[in-house]
């Protein structure tokens, strides 16, 4: 059996087959069976028929004949995705179309573009695609418009260094302090394009409550021109505001006597962010029709434009709307998103695959597995349909990643002669006629990462290099079973053709489509988090005993470790 070189029992596992035997099926594991009771749709089951056929292939005997890497790629944006060295074939695609049918994808898709409710239980629009793009109704355009002004304005006066402090002196660094998505798009934005596009203003980002990435950030500015942005949508979010507080007394400390000159905000709650002393002609929107990690197209995004630009900012903002324009009207067979999202959710369905591993090739890039973290597993890291029942299948795949070649050096290890079924997405960028040959290097690298994992290396290939190197038959018999790559192992390769805003826009909206269209497969709500309400209100409970004595009223451990803390103040 082909499959992927896995023993028997790791095989049988990682096909499905095992979960028929109860023992085998983890305690939240839905078991196989499901995807094949007579009331799931019938494409399920063709699709778990599939995956069965295609298990017994190699990755390479699909490629037999030719012309398979150009059929299995497509364009879009500026972005070349090929998705060739996957289980894929054309009656796969026939699978994903008629899936595509039977959840109506092109219906929801409109829906999301058009403003209708995609967010159910907070009864919202997702219009993350109006800030960059056209608005379905005059009132939420003209709202926008007048945002985006103001935002001009701020970023124009601090370009100009017109901006100046409480006594007069021009900013020169503005501090974002904000979390999730008020931090990691900007974030990774920023990290990705400030390099091409040296800014008069120096852009930090805080985000975590340990006073020492706030100490460590404000050590070498000077208070006097120091700005700070407070993003917040729901201005509630504890570490945001116990930050923003910090910065006010740093501020204080220093003799500040005017704050209105060294805070704004970026808030939907415009009260609580007036009743926290920031002025309201100093507050951006955010409206409650984006979600918050969809949000750095808006005033979240004002970090982007101050670092690289105004004109580099709406370069972002037209990559993306690229992709809109591609997701709403390609159709399946060549929609990037979409293709992402059919396998991604195969994977899952049919090949027990539980984490996804992507790797930008790309220093620049090295942020953007941190940010897809939240876009992907805070929208699809759900387990109740948008009906409300239970979901049938597995949902949300836990994203992780590394930028490469880093990853060669510690995880990769595992892709290559481990014993999981991770699919890989390489993100590549097509090294500049400027770069030296350690851009090539970086993208060979990055080429032969995804052919590796396909071809692997045979037993019998690993014995003869062995022998061929000198080693005796005896010695090569007891070597080559640990030298040798089982291969066989799925990867997409999506290239960039340089590192720009537009590319970047473009990368971004591809991953909010792919997430969104995952959230259809899979019939549940991209746009609630409410996962994160527990840990949080969890939080308070206990912050309020810390410094108390007694029982908790928490569980053992949690008082056990109370105490610890207690006995150590
Ligand atoms: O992680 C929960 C969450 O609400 C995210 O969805 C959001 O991006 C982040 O916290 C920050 O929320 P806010 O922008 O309201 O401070």
């Amino acid at each position: 059996m082909y499959y992927n070189g896995f023993s028997a029992s790791v095989r049988n596992y990682v096909t499905g087959s095992a979960l028929k035997n109860p023992h085998r099926t983890a305690p939240h594991e839905p078991p196989n069976e499901i995807m094949s009771s007579p009331d799931k749709p019938v494409i399920h089951q063709r699709l778990a028929d599939h995956q069965a056929e295609l298990a017994n292939k190699s990755l390479e005997s699909l490629f037999e004949g030719s012309g398979r890497a150009s059929l299995f790629s497509t364009r879009a944006a500026g972005l070349t995705l090929d998705y060739s060295k996957h289980f894929c074939t054309r009656d796969t695609l026939d699978l994903f179309e008629q899936l595509a049918h039977q959840v109506n994808l092109k219906s929801h898709i409109e829906s999301l573009f058009n403003g209708d409710i995609v967010n159910t239980t907070e009864q919202r629009p997702a219009l993350h695609t109006a800030l960059r793009g056209p608005a379905p109704d005059e009132e939420k355009r003209r709202e926008i418009v007048v945002a985006k002004e103001r935002m001009r304005l701020l970023v124009d006066s601090l370009q100009q260094r017109s901006r100046s402090g409480h006594n007069g002196k021009p900013i020169s660094d503005v501090v974002n302090i904000g979390i999730g998505g008020s931090d990691l798009g900007p974030r990774f934005v920023v990290s990705a394009l400030q390099a091409a596009a040296p800014a008069a203003v120096n852009v930090h980002f805080v985000a975590n409550v340990d006073p020492r990435e706030l100490e460590d950030t404000l050590r070498p500015l000077d208070p006097d021109t120091t700005l700070f942005i407070t993003a917040s949508k729901s201005f509630a979010t504890l570490e945001t505001r116990a930050n923003t507080q910090a910065a006010r007394n740093w501020l204080r400390d220093a003799g500040c006597t005017d704050l209105a000159c060294h805070f704004v905000a970026v808030t939907a709650n415009v009260a609580a962010a007036v009743e926290f002393g920031i002025a309201e002609d100093n507050i951006f929107p955010m409206w409650d029709w984006v979600g918050g990690r969809y949000s750095l197209w808006s005033a979240i995004g004002l970090p982007i434009a101050i670092a690289t630009g105004w004109a580099s900012y709406e370069a972002l903002l037209d990559g993306a709307e690229e992709m809109d324009n591609h997701f709403r009207n390609a159709p399946l067979t060549s929609n990037m998103p979409v293709l992402m999202a059919m396998l991604e959710c195969w994977y899952s369905d049919c090949w027990q695959a539980h984490s996804t591993l992507v790797l930008p090739y790309s220093h620049a890039l090295r942020l953007f597995p941190a940010y897809l973290q939240q876009l992907s597993m805070e929208s699809l890291g759900k387990s109740v349909t948008l009906d409300g029942n239970a979901v049938q299948r597995h949902s949300g795949m836990v994203i992780w990643g590394e930028p490469g070649t880093n990853g060669q050096h510690s995880f990769m290890q595992l892709l290559h002669q481990g014993t999981r079924f991770i699919p890989v997405t390489f993100i590549g960028v097509l090294p500049q006629p400027q770069d030296d040959d350690r851009s090539r290097h970086l993208f060979a690298n990055c080429l032969s990462q995804s052919r590796a994992l396909m071809t692997g290396k045979s037993l019998d290939q690993v014995r003869a290099e062995l022998i061929a190197a000198g080693l005796s038959a005896q010695q090569a018999d007891a070597m080559a079973p640990h030298r040798c790559h089982p291969g066989n192992r799925p990867s997409s390769t999506l290239v960039l053709p340089s590192l720009t805003a537009h590319s970047v826009g473009a990368l971004i909206a591809l991953h909010e489509h792919k997430v969104f269209t995952q959230s259809v497969m899979w019939n549940i709500n991209a746009f609630d988090q409410w996962g994160v309400e527990l840990g949080k209100r969890a939080a308070s409970d206990i912050f309020a005993v810390l410094d108390s004595d007694g029982d908790t009223g928490f569980d053992d451990s949690t008082q056990q470790l109370i105490e610890l803390y207690r006995q150590n103040r």
